[in-house]
């Protein structure tokens, strides 16, 4: 029987959870405090979409995600840490995430710094370790992918864009401008990771060049509309169904796609990125292939 996407989701974050668990240092690894940080701000929920697109990327080319799911879970350990970071006083300054204090606020700033920094170094250390029988050679491409995703011209620029813009919408700068920004920041921060998700689940699967660059393109419409929907809630939703604080974007003065095009307006570019990634998903793989309802969950998401 072919399971709902609900249920796929669920089994998927399970798979994820144990990867993660598994693999982490225990908490009393001295020094125990930064075990503990970690093992807070990773275990904390959260959708774990990364690993989850990894793991729909090597189903739908017909690979066995199982002996892979060490590597998939990686994505989650550097997603985690971009949000402890992202959550920092001197970012975007969080005290709530997943529905429940940031890292920072119960660990201290010191170990909330390190502890992004441990995460994102283990989560190097995940990706070279053996994975299957996966060739050395595709699992250096498949970390070469992921780096590039998250360093400074990637994900990285794309948080100091987003930094640098803050309050830009008050300024005098054109329309146009703003809107080349706007696309640079989302595509980066965010759409980078999640693109370079799918490609790792594509690559340690053995995919073709041509599967991978319609991954690579299924990646970039569901990356922009993963931010513009997180945009989109921060407006429409409480804190309590997000899990993290309401409202923060017009109040720290984000450049975001409703601050610049307003609500309906970033709602339709959502449903069209959604319509052209459904049509790659379609593309990609057989049965089983969950991609397309991925990227439908993305979109019509509520946290
Ligand atoms: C939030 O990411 C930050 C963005 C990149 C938009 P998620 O919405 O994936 O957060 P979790 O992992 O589910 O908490
Ligand atoms: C965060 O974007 C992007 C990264 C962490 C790379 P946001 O600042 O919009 O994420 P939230 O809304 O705090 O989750
Ligand atoms: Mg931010
Ligand atoms: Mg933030
Ligand atoms: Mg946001």
């Amino acid at each position: 029987m072919i399971e709902t996407i609900e249920q796929y989701l669920e089994r998927c974050r399970g798979l994820v959870e144990g990867a993660i668990e598994g693999n982490l240092p225990p908490s009393d690894a001295a020094p125990s405090v930064i075990h503990e940080a970690m093992r807070y701000a990773v275990l904390a929920g959260g959708k774990r979409i990364r690993p989850i697109l990894a793991i729909a990327a090597c189903e739908a080319l017909g690979a066995d995600a199982t002996p892979l799911l060490r590597s998939f879970a990686a994505l989650e350990l550097i997603h985690t840490y971009s949000l402890v970071h992202d959550d920092l006083p001197a970012l975007d300054n969080d005290d709530l995430r997943r529905g429940r204090k940031t890292t920072h606020v119960v660990f201290g700033e010191a170990i909330g710094i390190l502890t992004g920094d441990a995460l994102l170094t283990e989560a190097f250390s995940w990706l070279a370790r053996p994975a299957g029988d996966v060739e050395p050679a595709s699992q250096l491409r498949a970390l070469l992918e992921v780096a590039q995703a998250v360093d400074s011209r990637g994900m990285i620029g794309g948080q100091v864009a987003d930094l640098e813009a803050e309050r830009a919408l008050d300024g005098s700068a054109q329309r146009a401008e703003l809107a080349a920004r706007l696309d640079f920041i989302h595509r980066n921060k965010t759409g980078r990771l999640l693109t370079a998700s799918v490609l790792l689940g594509g690559i340690l699967a053995g995919a073709s060049e041509s599967s991978l660059e319609l991954l690579s393109r299924y990646g970039r419409a569901v990356g922009l509309a993963f931010q513009i929907v997180d945009d989109l809630l921060d407006t429409e939703e409480s804190a309590e169904t997000l899990g993290k604080t309401a409202g923060k974007d017009v109040a720290q003065g984000k450049l975001t796609f409703p601050a610049l095009y307003g609500l309906a307006e970033a709602r339709r570019e959502a449903d069209r990125l959604l319509a052209e990634a459904v049509a790659l998903a379609d593309m990609i793989g057989g049965p089983g292939n969950y991609l397309a309802e991925i990227a439908r969950y993305i979109c019509h998401r509520r946290s």
